[in-house]
């Protein structure tokens, strides 16, 4: 079955991000994620808006936007604005979730909800049939090219098998420390959607990277 991958943006020169953008514009990668860092939320801060619309101007092929900030309410529609397809808010940053992924949706994008490795899958039972994309954090939100945390194979399998059970069309993204050694089981366990942002930029060629992931799926 086909997948989506997701180069992470993070991982890309910023000093040559349009070469960059435009290097997944003509590669195998189905969408360009990317990460938003407050400072707060996560410990680290990435880029705002005029760098996301930069991206926006280049990209050719959809923008999956990971909120990792604190009251993201106050932003949707500023992302929105800025190019977003995707919007994912942390599960531990929404007091009105639900209310939350209305917003997202009313404003025209997919509504994505993305849980820390130490936040139980389960938390997620009640909204599920709400939700677009469950981005399943695999290493702590905040840097790019960490280790993968192993525990994430039994979330997906018990996530799977919640959007089975709650009629949901839920997709399963993962995000962090994604590599050719972990990308065959997670697509196993049930993923969807792979992120990837060390092994795709830190590749010789990236493009060749992205193909030989995706020739995983
Ligand atoms: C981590 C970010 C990830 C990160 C993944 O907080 O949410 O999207 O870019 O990078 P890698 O694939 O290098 O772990
Ligand atoms: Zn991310």
């Amino acid at each position: 079955m086909p997948y989506v991958l997701a180069p992470s943006i993070l991982s890309a020169d910023f000093a040559n991000l349009q070469r960059d953008v435009e290097m997944l514009n003509n590669s195998e990668a189905d969408w360009l994620h990317v990460d938003i860092m407050d400072g707060v939320f996560v410990p680290n801060i990435s880029f705002g808006f005029p760098v996301v619309k930069a991206i926006q101007k280049h990209a050719k092929k959809p923008l999956d936007v990971h909120l990792m900030i604190v009251d993201p309410d106050r932003y949707l529609s500023a992302f929105r604005d800025a190019g977003a397809n995707i919007l994912s808010v942390h599960l531990e940053a929404c007091i009105h979730l639900h209310r939350t992924l209305q917003g997202i949706k009313a404003l025209g994008m997919q509504a994505g909800v993305a849980i820390n490795p130490h936040t139980p899958i389960e938390s997620l039972s009640e909204i599920i049939a709400d939700i677009d994309l469950v981005c399943v954090m695999s290493v702590n939100p905040g840097f790019g090219g960490q280790k993968f945390i192993e525990n994430t194979y039994r979330k997906v399998k018990t996530l799977r098998e919640m959007i089975r059970a709650g009629g949901s069309h839920a997709k399963i993204e993962i995000d962090g420390g994604v590599s050719m050694d972990n990308a065959a089981a997670l697509l196993q366990a049930g993923a969807d959607v792979l992120v990837a942002g060390n092994t795709v930029f830190s590749a010789k060629d990236p493009v060749k990277m992205i193909s030989e992931l995706k020739s995983i799926g």
